[in-house]
């Protein structure tokens, strides 16, 4: 009978970096009576199953109504798709709207979610071993696992309170040229980031394009949850202030419509010359990396989303807001309850950064907040996080975890804060020194 030896596969399959999200979800099942703070899951209360066949008819009267021939819908949505999507021009409308983004859509390609738009632009940006991936530090697993799949070296950049300092990214740009070999790209979600909630403030957007642009490098722009922000609160996009076609912007449907749908796109408008002459965009030239790799996406999913988009006037944010109320709500609840149980002035040993909105803060505690911490904390305590050190890339955030709230209702975030806060009261402290 044929059988391997793990290590014997791809490098990424054994590597245990790649299993922090199963990790984390199998604690969770161990203990389920724990109140989950680990996880980065959607609301959804939200959900009705009757809103799935009404988005797909709204679809297709869309595509009457702009008249199509009956014969011709039927194919669109029972055939084979074109490669870069059905509803490009739809997701290109809803960009313009909800984020002054202004791209052709042949500047759009649909995708599998946000990780066929990192795998799809990863697998055509690099090229060679010695190509680098900047990426900042901390970093969602998704990109880090996308890399690793595609044998891609990460450098990670240590962010701040404020995310990224492009200062440093241009740093790190220079020392990996002068190890010989070549940072073509930079990611980082500027917008509530997972896992830190950061935001990057306006000026270092700026100056992080004009960084782009000195070292020659792509940013890939994550942003799946700057429509959570607090009314009047929303940042300008990477893409959205890029003159210079340095962004291509990676969306996600998961958080603003439903992750099952595992749609995303990738905005790619960059012009790309072949030996012809002839221009394309890079969403259209990348296109033969997304045909081997899905064929196409989901036609079924493309017309819910395209429902979805159509029925709310393209305008998606508008269409967001009750859900970001209620997320807005749960950031509250436990930035109140934090504070509830680790007042200022006390000597607890315990603080946090403030996100104006997204799914995630970053507690510090004084002692090791590790996996075995934390199925303690599970296990005695009934209450669960993240470490956060599973998503630095170079090291660090041993006393960090991440608090993910978006699928806490408001009692039981006070419920979990009051369990944690035993939790963290009855950890013995360790000295600064031991941290590693
Ligand atoms: C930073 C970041 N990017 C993207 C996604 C969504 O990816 P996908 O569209 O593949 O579900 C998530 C979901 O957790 C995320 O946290």
């Amino acid at each position: 009978m044929l059988s391997f030896q793990q290590d014997s596969l791809h490098g990424g399959i054994a590597d245990p970096e790649m299993d922090s999200m199963r990790i984390l979800s199998e604690t969770a099942l161990k203990f389920p009576d724990a109140l989950s703070f680990s996880s980065g899951a959607p609301y959804d209360g939200n959900h009705d199953l009757g809103n799935l066949t009404y988005y797909v008819d709204r679809y297709i009267k869309h595509l009457r109504d702009k008249g199509v021939p009956e014969q011709r819908i039927t194919r669109l949505l029972f055939q084979y798709g074109p490669v870069n999507g059905l509803i490009q021009d739809e997701v290109a409308r809803m960009l313009k709207q909800d984020e002054n983004i202004d791209v052709p859509a042949e500047a759009v390609m649909i995708t599998h979610g946000f990780q066929e738009a990192a795998l799809v632009a990863l697998r055509g940006l690099f090229t060679s071993p010695d190509d680098v991936l900047l990426s900042v530090s901390p970093a969602y697993v998704g990109i880090r696992g996308a890399a690793r799949m595609l044998d891609i070296p990460v450098r990670g950049i240590l962010e701040g309170p404020d995310g990224l300092d492009p200062e440093a990214v241009a740093e790190a740009a220079r020392a990996v040229r002068a190890e010989g070999r070549r940072p073509v790209a930079l990611y980082l979600v500027p917008d509530f980031s997972n896992p830190s909630g950061t935001v990057l403030p306006l000026e270092a957007r700026k100056r992080l394009l004009e960084v782009a642009a000195e070292e020659d490098l792509v940013i890939l722009e994550d942003n799946p949850y700057g429509l959570f922000a607090r009314d009047g609160e929303a940042m300008p996009t990477l893409k959205s202030l890029d003159t210079e076609r340095r962004v291509a912007y990676l969306g996600s449907f998961a958080k603003s419509a439903f992750p099952g749908a595992r749609l995303g796109y990738l905005v790619a408008d960059q012009e790309v010359t072949d030996s012809t002459g002839a221009t394309r965009t890079l969403a259209q030239s990348l296109s033969k990396a997304k045909a081997m790799f899905t064929v196409g996406s989901s036609t079924l999913s493309q017309a819910v989303i395209g429902g979805i988009l159509v029925e709310n006037g393209y305008d998606l944010r508008s269409a967001m807001r009750e859900l970001a109320a209620v997320y807005l709500e749960r950031l509250d609840a436990t930035l109140e309850a934090l504070a509830e149980h680790f007042p200022a002035g006390e000597d607890h040993g315990v603080t946090w950064n403030t996100p104006r909105g997204g799914f995630f803060l970053t507690l510090r505690v004084p002692f090791t907040a590790d996996l075995a911490a934390m199925e303690r904390s599970a296990r005695d305590y009934r209450v669960s996080w993240a470490p956060m050190s599973m998503f630095y890339l170079e090291g660090g955030g041993h006393r960090e975890m991440r608090l993910g709230f978006s699928n806490l209702a408001p009692e039981a975030i006070r419920e979990g804060i009051s369990r944690l806060a035993r939790f963290i009261k009855e950890t013995p402290r360790e000295s600064s020194e031991a941290q590693a």
